[in-house]
């Protein structure tokens, strides 16, 4: 993440060529015929993928490497072609960031009671590649403790199909995604960066490595936690990812691009006629057979290019996979008639399945900062100057990652005062159902078999509760920045009308567990300390804020209260647990009550790991292609009318037939002449 503070609002650039395109859906220019309009699409896909965002199109790229499998994608945001650039440029993410713009859905949390009723904004992407194509580009790979103990959860049910959320099995499908690049020997040196290269995956195709500019202070940071007792770490990624370390940034070193799902999954692709992404197309619901009893089975997807647009639907032939992420997945559920029915009933959707955990177990990460005046180059700094070296390829991919996951026994001074601690969080476990906003029985169960692995599990291990994150992206500041790791507050998000175009009420509940507000005022104060200790206290002058005025805990608390704000790092709205618990996917990412619609993003952990969720998300979305694809590998469903061994060509995409509707066929005009277009430009580009 990085201080909402220092991001820099910039209005966009040109949008992608044409007048001539069609009003609501345009093509965009790469990959080649894979990005479409939807007078371009077929009346029915194997596979619908609702949301194109990380997990998405992932999921897109994986399925239709058989080519007998056809997928649509559909996507509420834009291709980001326009804004390709700066998406690009990974220090863009701050100096032109796209939150606040038509590339964020700009949420706001309801007023948070034990924030001095603050709404908290919570951005999220909207665009092609979602909150990756416009995030910190952090890549960091949560701890095996929490993996192991997220597939525990599930194995009561299923232990057999749990193990695809195993440690080992994660690990090989966050390996799958990536492709690891050394920093050079002088980026190594000077940032102190450690990390061993044979636990990173080697020909996946999300780039990540170390920027190309660094900054002594790096590498001081190393020592300054190891003066403070906490350990170095040169092996980050195979499971104990606790420590002090810099870490990787989703970054590509051929020419210090953002690696994100789009670039890294869809772009290169040749032109793959079982695949369509169809942009600026909002999902309002899943269609389902009538008379379905017991299992729902999904027959299509409706969707429209805004609120008032005619909705159109597409036919389903296998599976809808929502990859909506963390709002979007549970919102289509509820809009769909799938959640809890007092949400429903009072949102004016009919009931079709009654599932109370959807939009449930929201979990997030809370963080701020304490900020020094500093008389060292900070990047933001250098970029404000707007000298030479600011306007290096290299430079410009500075992105912040000195990072350190600090365990509960150091964040409170001692082993004395963990026990103490996780004492009054075990003696606070009945009486804390009663913070959770659903007192619905099977959610209740969720929460007290989340908490009980977070008192029992990650507290006496040496996961970090508590992260530090260096910040140098302000000029003449430095800032060292703690978050809150396990919450044991939990909120929920849902529907108040039945339009998908109306935001969902998310109240994250924060604060609403006491001990979420120790982790946050210890964290704070060691951030001073560490900031204040050798050697990094070379770098630091005055403190900003909260400023020497705020000593005591009583003083920490009331400052904090009002700064603290998300890290964007939501969860678990569709979490993964056994129904009676408040489970909305079980360990196959299938939606109890439906026999076709599974779930595959952020949403499904069970509770949040102390680790940004980019990397777990990857191996998420890689995992469930192999569980999709093996399924229907080894048991072809014999009435289908799309097999896996050739679709029917009524599912098959044809990247070059006619509008089959015809309300679009006025787009067939334009249609042609972009084509021409792209191809005389691809032409160009060749020479
Ligand atoms: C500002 C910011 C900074 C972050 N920094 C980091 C970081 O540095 N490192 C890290 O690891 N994590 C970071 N995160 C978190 C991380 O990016 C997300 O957790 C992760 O990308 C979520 O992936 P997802 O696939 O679940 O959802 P998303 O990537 O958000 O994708 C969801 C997609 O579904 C689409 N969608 C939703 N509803 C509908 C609908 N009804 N119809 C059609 N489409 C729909 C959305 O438009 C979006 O494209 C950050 C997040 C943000 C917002
Ligand atoms: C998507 O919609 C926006 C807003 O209407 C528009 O500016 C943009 O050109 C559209 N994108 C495409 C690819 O059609
Ligand atoms: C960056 O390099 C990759 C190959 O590693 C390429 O696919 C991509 O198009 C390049 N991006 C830009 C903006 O040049
Ligand atoms: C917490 O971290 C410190 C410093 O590395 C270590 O000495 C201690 O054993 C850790 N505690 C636990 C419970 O692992
Ligand atoms: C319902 O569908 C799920 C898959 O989502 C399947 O595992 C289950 O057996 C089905 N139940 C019935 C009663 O058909
Ligand atoms: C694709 O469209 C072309 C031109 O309209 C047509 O000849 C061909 O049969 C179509 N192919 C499929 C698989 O529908």
């Amino acid at each position: 993440m990085w201080p909402l503070e220092v991001l820099s609002l910039t209005l966009l650039g040109l949008a992608s060529s044409g007048s001539c395109l069609p009003h609501h859906y345009t093509r965009a220019l790469t990959p080649r015929g894979i990005i479409t309009n939807n007078g371009d699409i077929a009346d029915k896909y194997d596979f619908v993928i609702v949301g194109g965002g990380q997990a998405g199109l992932v999921l897109a790229s994986r399925l239709t490497e058989d080519a007998s499998t056809t997928v649509l994608v559909i996507e509420a945001g834009d291709s980001g072609d326009a804004i390709r650039s700066d998406l690009d440029t990974p220090a863009f993410a701050y100096y032109k960031s796209k939150l606040g713009s038509s590339y964020d859905y700009g949420y706001k949390t309801v007023a948070q009671s034990k924030l001095n009723n603050r709404a908290i904004s919570w951005p999220r992407g909207k665009l092609l590649g979602g909150s990756s194509a416009i995030n910190g580009m952090y890549l960091v790979r949560p701890s095996q403790v929490e993996v192991d103990a997220w597939s525990g959860l599930i194995a009561e049910d299923d232990s057999s199909a749990a193990s695809a959320w195993s440690w080992s099995s994660l690990h090989e499908a966050m390996q799958k995604s990536e492709v690891f690049t050394p920093p050079s020997d002088e980026i190594k040196n000077l940032g102190g960066i450690r990390y061993d290269a044979s636990k990173y995956g080697t020909s996946g195709p999300l780039h990540h490595s170390y920027p190309g500019h660094t900054f002594s202070q790096y590498a001081d940071w190393h020592t300054t936690f190891e003066n403070l007792g906490v350990p170095a770490n040169g092996d980050a990624f195979s499971g104990n990812n606790w420590g002090v370390y810099i870490a990787q940034s989703t970054i590509n070193p051929q020419n210090w691009t953002r690696s994100y799902s789009r670039s890294a999954y869809i772009d290169p692709l040749p032109p793959r006629s079982n695949l369509a992404i169809l942009v600026n197309a909002t999902v309002t619901r899943l269609v389902f057979a009538d008379g379905s009893s017991g299992n729902l089975t999904a027959t299509g997807v409706e969707f429209a290019t805004d609120r008032d647009a005619t909705k159109r639907t597409v036919s389903v032939g296998k599976e809808v996979i929502l990859a909506g992420g963390a709002i979007g997945s549970p919102q289509v559920l509820m809009l769909s008639g799938i959640g809890p029915k007092d949400v429903l009933e009072s949102a004016g959707v009919k009931v079709l399945s009654e599932l109370p955990g959807v939009g449930q177990h929201l979990q997030d990460h809370l963080s701020t900062g304490v900020n020094f005046k500093t008389n060292v180059e900070t990047a933001g700094g250098i970029f404000s100057e707007g000298s030479s070296l600011a306007k290096t390829p290299e430079f410009l991919s500075f992105v912040n990652s000195a990072t350190a996951y600090v365990n509960l026994s150091t964040l409170l001074g001692g082993d004395d005062a963990a026990a103490a601690y996780r004492k009054t969080v075990a003696d606070a476990m009945e009486s804390s159902t009663s913070l959770v906003p659903s007192q619905n029985q099977e959610v209740l169960a969720g929460y007290k078999a989340i908490s009980d692995v977070v008192a029992n599990k990650l507290l006496p291990s040496s996961i970090g509760q508590a992260e530090f994150l260096l910040s140098m992206h302000a000029a003449g500041q430095i800032g060292v920045q703690a978050a809150l790791q396990h919450p044991l507050s939990h909120g929920r998000l849902y529907i108040n009308s039945a339009s998908a175009f109306d935001a969902p009420t998310i109240d994250p509940n924060y604060l609403a567990h006491s001990a979420d507000l120790t982790i946050m005022r210890e964290g704070l104060k060691m951030a001073r300390k560490i900031a204040q200790t050798a050697p990094l206290n070379k770098a630091v002058g005055d403190e900003i804020s909260p400023g020497p005025s705020v000593q005591t805990d009583a003083e920490w608390d009331e400052w904090l209260v009002n700064q603290i704000s998300t890290e964007f790092h939501c969860s678990s709205t569709c979490s993964m647990l056994p129904r009676n618990k408040g489970g909305v996917v079980n360990a196959k990412l299938q939606v109890y009550g439906t026999a076709n619609v599974r779930v595959a993003d952020s949403s499904i952990f069970p509770f949040t790991f102390s680790a940004h969720l980019m990397a777990p998300t990857y191996g998420v979305a890689e995992q469930a292609a192999s569980i999709i694809r093996g399924f229907y590998n080894a048991a072809p469903p014999s009435n289908s009318n799309s097999s896996p061994s050739g679709s029917s060509s009524s599912s098959q995409p044809n990247q070059t037939n006619q509008p089959k509707n015809a309300a679009v066929s006025g787009h067939v005009a334009s249609w042609t002449s972009w084509t021409l277009l792209s191809s005389f430009l691809l032409a160009l580009l060749a020479l």
